[in-house]
């Protein structure tokens, strides 16, 4: 007799477990499912840009803090967007803290953002000069 009713189990089981794994192929070989699993991933992916989301400029490794047509840029540095968004230095012209200089003469931001001249120098070519 409880023989007869763990047999009846184990068959009750394995039954469960048959309809399970066809269930579950079914599924994954259904194309239609997959299409919507992709729109869903793409939509998700356009929720994430900085447009609607500024504060994923923030996030460590972004490319900077300041969000310009939906790219994460850095206003400090960012030639094309030197300031505010759109605002593009000039030709030779590199942004230092948010203002488009020429290296070539700026006496504060000479050759590169952040190098001074000392009071006795200037900037000629990009170097300080103390002759
Ligand atoms: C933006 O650029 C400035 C100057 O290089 C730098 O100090 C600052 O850390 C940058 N900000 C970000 C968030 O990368």
């Amino acid at each position: 007799m409880k023989s007869l009713k763990t047999l009846f189990l184990v068959a009750l089981l394995m039954a469960l477990a048959i309809t399970q794994l066809s269930a579950t192929s079914l599924e994954t070989e259904e194309p239609k499912s997959l299409r919507g699993t992709s729109r869903f991933l793409s939509k998700k992916r356009v929720a994430l840009t900085c447009d609607k989301n500024p504060k994923i400029c923030l996030i460590k490794g972004s490319a900077g803090p300041n969000c310009c047509s939906n790219k994460c840029v850095n206003f400090s540095t960012d030639r094309l967007n030197c300031g505010r968004c759109g605002k593009k230095c000039s030709f030779g012209k590199i942004c230092c803290q948010g203002k488009c200089v020429n290296p070539k003469t700026n006496e504060k931001h000479c050759g590169k953002c952040g190098n001074k001249c000392n009071a006795k120098g200037s900037c000629v070519l990009g170097m300080c000069s103390y002759a």
